[in-house]
């Protein structure tokens, strides 16, 4: 098994690039999305999160590695994962570094995306979720072909209750705070690539592609 860890502040387009890895053969494990289903479920540990995702501030470490560890039991031996939002915090990136190592698996590349924050307000503000499936749009840069509407399943799509300007402020206190100094962590083991996800959506898709050599779509 192997891994990659998809690093960078909110809103810097991480799991707009996972959507082409996926059709690459990864499994992608957003820990926000598997949040925010059990959130959807009414889950007695959606019902502790839903609080914490709106105001913008983490889940603790305890939940996140128990959730992963679930996630990870049934691995098989040749699957290839994008962690996307996980890990967030040193403790968790050394919890992944056991799990992977206890399951003979290897993290193979740390790809962070690099956006400068006026950019990263317009992306979270504009951005449009289907609250159904999950399917990413944005009012400018990426709109569904409907007003409004996903195009996978004609639901209505919404804001995120944490795409509030206030909030988005708080996210990246907190991703500044908590999560920035994963990149020295990861660095220390040669694992990082930077890539300016400033560019528009395609170019960016393209050079994490490259990066991984996965054909160009
Ligand atoms: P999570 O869902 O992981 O949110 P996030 O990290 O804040 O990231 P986002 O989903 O907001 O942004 P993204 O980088 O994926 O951008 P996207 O591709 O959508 O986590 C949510 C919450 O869950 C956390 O705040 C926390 O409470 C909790 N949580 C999750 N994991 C946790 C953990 N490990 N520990 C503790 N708590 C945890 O793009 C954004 C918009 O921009 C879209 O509209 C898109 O269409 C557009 N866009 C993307 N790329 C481009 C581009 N290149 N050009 C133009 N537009 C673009």
């Amino acid at each position: 098994m192997t891994a990659i860890v998809l690093l960078g502040p909110p809103g810097a387009g991480k799991g707009t690039v996972a959507e082409v890895l996926v059709e690459k053969g990864y499994t992608h494990i957003s820990t926000g999305e598997l949040l925010r289903e059990q959130i959807r479920l009414g889950t007695p540990l959606g019902l502790k999160a839903k609080n914490l995702l709106d105001l913008g501030k983490f889940v603790s470490d305890e939940i996140v590695v128990g959730m992963m560890q679930g996630v990870l039991k049934t691995a098989s031996a040749g699957q290839k994962f994008l962690f996307d939002g996980f890990p967030r915090t040193l403790l968790q990136a050394e919890k992944l570094d056991e799990l992977m190592e206890s399951l003979e698996g290897k993290l193979s590349d740390v790809i962070l995306l690099e956006c400068p924050e006026e950019l990263i307000v317009e992306r979270l503000s504009g951005r449009r979720t289907c609250a159904k499936c999950g399917a990413v749009y944005h009012t400018t840069y990426h709109p569904a072909s409907v007003d409004n509407i996903c195009d996978v399943d004609g639901c209505e799509l919404q804001l995120r209750p944490d795409d509030a300007v206030e909030t988005i402020q708080r996210r990246l206190a907190i991703y500044a705070e908590r999560t920035a100094p994963l990149v020295g962590f990861y660095q220390e083991q040669g694992l990082v690539y930077t890539v300016d996800a400033a560019r528009s959506i395609e170019e960016v898709r393209n050079e994490v592609l490259e990066r991984l050599g996965q054909k160009l779509p």
